[in-house]
């Protein structure tokens, strides 16, 4: 589809020009980003998981140098098109719709091989406990709905663990279900015209913060072990928790959301790809309490035994503040391992940490082959930084041999304004991480003391640096550097 390629490009022109009112510099940005894209094929690769008989893979988004929603597939028309209204709901912000969207999707499941199905949900605000999506299956928002989160927590229900954590992430055993979820499902599409999707995480966060909360808390959107999936133009805010949370997905695409939370709100990520393939996060402005996108895999040994890696990997022109967290976050749950992972043409403003990689002992798995290029911050404290967990593990059952290995890291082509502390890039005793490339790292507003080599603060890496200010440690001076081209 001629359209959406243009408007991929169309999409960088505006975010370029968004970028450039806010700083001059950043138009020389807008312009490298739009020589710096790489082609990426659509042509996916389908993960294990995916028993069935693997039909070759079509998309209306072809490989194009400004997108990467070639991960999704077609859009199809969907044959059976309805409103919740059909269905009975009333969206007055008071009446639970609970009962009304389960209706609903029950009936649209019989369209699962029939043409597919959308449900419309009309302007107004409808109340709901959480309900399930299906397969072959559009939910659109229209201008001015919004979809409150229901402020009873027996409205979002426990389920199992997930098996790759072993236990809530938060409390021991099961956890609460997501507001929006769906598990082992094929094309499904959340999209709208900008319809909001509202957590009112606050019940939530209130049980946390005074240490009430019985079981995990649910994500705002949660999709289990299901492929071909598309979240677009749409607003979520005010998440219990993590808010978009893809895990054992493939070809998945999030773009041109809207991602918001109090600044104070606590573990409201703005997205979480988690022991997922070929995803594609880009256009996205998020700012909320905790990391804006985050890759993960799994939580010490229960991750190392299901062995599901983050794959393939792709976030783009994002942009965002988190004043107590990192726009970027790999891991620090990283046990089935992540490799090929691209980030680039990131904006960061008002944070605490720019680029952050989280392991520990007891993790196992690894951290390859991931480029972070093209990165804007503005008033970010520590604009790189790797660091050892806080001893943070499912149980007692961790295994103290399995270390990570992080080799194999990019970082290329960063400004960085006003930051006021050098990187911290903290290794592993007797696992160091090895091959970390920094090119054309330019991180300005440290302060005068640590304008010196001494300020970068490393222990167990080795890498190389060119044309890094202020001079990074000894550890990245290394000679022989044909990884780091
Ligand atoms: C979805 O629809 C396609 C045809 O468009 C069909 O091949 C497929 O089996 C359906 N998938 C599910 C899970 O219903
Ligand atoms: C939604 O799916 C989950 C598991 O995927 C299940 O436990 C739950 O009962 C389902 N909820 C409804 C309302 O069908
Ligand atoms: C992004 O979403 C908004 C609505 O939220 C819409 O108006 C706009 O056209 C979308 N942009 C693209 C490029 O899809
Ligand atoms: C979508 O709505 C949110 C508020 O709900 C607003 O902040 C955002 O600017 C809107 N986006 C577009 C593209 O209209
Ligand atoms: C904790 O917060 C919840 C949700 O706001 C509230 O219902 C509960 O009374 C609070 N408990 C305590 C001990 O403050
Ligand atoms: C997003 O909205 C734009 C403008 O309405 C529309 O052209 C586009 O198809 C939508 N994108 C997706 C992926 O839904
Ligand atoms: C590294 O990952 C990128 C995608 O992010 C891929 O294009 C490249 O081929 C990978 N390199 C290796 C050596 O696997
Ligand atoms: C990483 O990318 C390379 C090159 O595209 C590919 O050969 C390899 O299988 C990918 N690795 C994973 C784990 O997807
Ligand atoms: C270095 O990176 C900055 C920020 O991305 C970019 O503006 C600049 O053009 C890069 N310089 C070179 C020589 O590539
Ligand atoms: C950085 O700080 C200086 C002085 O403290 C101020 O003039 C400048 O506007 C700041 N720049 C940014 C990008 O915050």
């Amino acid at each position: 589809m001629d359209e959406e390629k243009q408007q991929g490009i169309g999409v960088s022109a505006v975010r370029a020009m968004r970028l450039s009112s806010r700083s001059p510099a950043l138009v020389l940005t807008a312009a490298l980003a739009a020589l710096l894209c790489f082609q990426i094929t659509t042509r996916t690769v389908y993960p294990i998981w995916a028993d069935r008989a693997r039909e070759s893979f079509e998309s209306d988004f072809p490989p194009d140098a400004g997108s990467c929603s070639g991960f999704y597939g077609r859009i199809t028309a969907r044959k059976t098109v309805m409103s919740i209204t059909d269905f009975g709901g009333v969206g007055d912000g008071e009446t639970s719709n609970t009962e009304v969207f389960r209706k609903a999707v029950r009936h649209m499941k019989q369209f699962e091989y029939d043409g597919g199905s959308q449900l419309n949900v009309p302007e107004g605000k409808w109340l709901t406990g959480s309900f399930n999506l299906t397969s072959n299956f559009t939910l659109f928002l229209e201008q001015g709905a919004v979809i409150l989160g229901s402020q009873d927590p027996k409205e979002w229900p426990i389920i199992e663990p997930l098996p790759s954590y072993g236990r809530g992430r938060e409390r021991l055993g099961g956890r609460h279900i997501s507001l929006i979820h769906g598990d082992g499902l094929s094309d499904v599409v959340i999209t709208g015209e900008n319809g909001t999707v509202d957590g009112q995480g606050k019940m939530w966060w209130d049980l946390w913060w005074n240490r009430t909360l019985e079981h995990t808390r649910g994500h705002l959107v949660e999709l289990m072990n299901s492929r071909n999936i598309l979240i677009s133009n749409l607003t979520f805010r005010n998440s219990p928790f993590w808010t978009v949370h893809p895990i054992y997905c493939s070809n998945v695409v999030i773009r041109n959301m809207t991602i918001l939370a109090p600044l104070n709100a606590p573990n409201t990520d703005g997205i979480d790809a988690d022991s997922s393939t070929n995803v594609c996060i880009e256009d996205c402005y998020i700012e909320s309490g905790d990391d804006l996108v985050a890759v993960k895999s799994g939580w010490d040994q229960y991750g190392i035994k299901m062995a599901r890696p983050s794959s393939n990997i792709i976030v783009r022109r994002v942009s965002g503040t988190t004043p107590t967290c990192s726009g970027i976050g790999i891991g620090s749950e990283m046990s089935g391992g992540i490799s090929n992972v691209t980030i680039e043409d990131l904006h960061i403003w008002n944070s605490a940490a720019g680029v952050r990689m989280k392991t520990d002992v007891g993790r196992g798995g690894y951290i390859t082959n991931i480029t972070i290029r093209n990165v804007i911050m503005e008033r970010v404290k520590v604009p790189i930084k790797f660091s050892k967990g806080s001893n943070d593990h499912p149980d007692e059952g961790w295994d103290r041999t399995a270390i990570p290995i992080v080799k194999g890291v990019r970082i290329i082509d960063v400004v960085s304004l006003n930051s006021t502390k050098a990187p911290q890039l903290l290794g592993i005793e007797n696992a160091p991480f090895s091959e970390i490339c920094l090119r054309n790292v330019t991180l300005l507003g440290l302060k005068q003391s640590s304008s010196s080599a001494g300020s970068w603060h490393c222990e167990f890496v080795s890498g190389f640096a060119q044309d890094v200010f202020p001079l990074p440690c000894s550890e990245l001076l290394q000679k022989d550097a044909s990884w780091c081209s």
